[in-house]
């Protein structure tokens, strides 16, 4: 059993983005139990008074529109320290993420935290939908990153 942990800054977006996207690839390669994913945040921009705010609705509009199945109810929670021996990769989306879980995390010991584009042979960041406003690039970037840790993870 894999246990993925994809993180983003809000967790309302991008990394929700990749957990449902990740469960699709999953299912359709006929792996769905040996997987066990979810998506945190590394800020609490999106949790008032410790509830989170649900996906983001243009990212639920653009897995909608992709067919990606996704909980409706799922609210963003926040990352933590002890979250560390719960999952065997922590898959941040760019640079800031990586450092926010550095941070969160402490020293990574089993070398677990990565960069989702690290994956694929272009690298780089997943496009922010957040301040771009282009869900059609985020859902690129996030497909071509899950499709090559997918690869990575089963070859
Ligand atoms: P996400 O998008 O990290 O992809 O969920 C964001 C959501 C909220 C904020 C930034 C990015 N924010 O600053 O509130």
């Amino acid at each position: 059993m894999k246990r993925i942990c994809f993180v983003c800054h809000g967790n309302i977006c991008r990394s929700p983005m990749a957990e449902f996207i990740m469960k699709k690839l999953v299912k359709d390669a006929g792996l769905e139990g040996e997987f066990y994913i979810v998506s945190r945040a590394t800020h609490t921009d999106e949790i008032w008074n410790g509830e989170g705010s649900h996906i983001y609705p243009p990212a639920q509009a653009q897995m909608n529109k992709k067919g990606i199945p996704f909980d409706s109810e799922k609210r963003a929670t926040l990352l933590e320290k002890s979250d560390y021996n719960k999952y065997d990769l922590f898959i941040g989306m760019d640079r800031e993420n990586m450092r926010c879980m550095q941070k969160i995390l402490g020293a990574d010991k089993e070398n677990k935290i990565k960069k989702l584009l690290d994956y694929t042979e272009r690298g780089g960041n997943v496009s922010d939908p957040w301040y771009t406003r282009n869900f059609d690039e985020a859902y690129s970037d996030i497909l071509c990153g899950c499709t090559a840790l997918l690869g990575y993870l089963t070859n």
